[in-house]
């Protein structure tokens, strides 16, 4: 595997999104309160580009007529049909099947490689 610096660190906030590019491959770089995570700009439903999608949080379960929203920051709702992935992983919220593949990504002196 070989680390593709995509961008230096600063150039992306907590909170922020960015559209990279390696080789043929487009994939949404996160930065997340604990560091950078890399998914691929493509939803596996129907394709979406990923990027569109809203980054917050979800329901998490609780008791009847309770509403729990929790973390908040860490999932990717995607555009076109509403599908939750957790940036971290790329798994959907509903299943250990679906998935956005990920990318481990590398933080070397200000520098943010993707490895693949
Ligand atoms: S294309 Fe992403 S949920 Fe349908």
């Amino acid at each position: 595997m070989t680390v593709h610096v995509v961008l230096r660190e600063e150039e992306l906030a907590v909170g922020e999104a960015r559209l990279v590019a390696v080789g043929e491959r487009e994939l949404v770089v996160y930065r997340l309160q604990d560091g950078f995570y890399a998914l691929n700009n493509y939803c596996p439903h129907q394709g979406a580009p990923m990027l569109a999608g809203r980054v917050g949080g979800t329901n998490a379960p609780s008791d009847v007529y309770c509403y729990r929203y929790d973390r908040d920051g860490e999932i990717v709702r995607c555009p076109w049909h509403g599908w939750e992935f957790d940036i971290k992983s790329g798994r959907s919220l509903f299943s250990e099947r679906v998935r956005v593949r990920s990318y481990p990504v590398v933080v070397e002196d200000g520098k943010v490689g993707i490895r693949i």
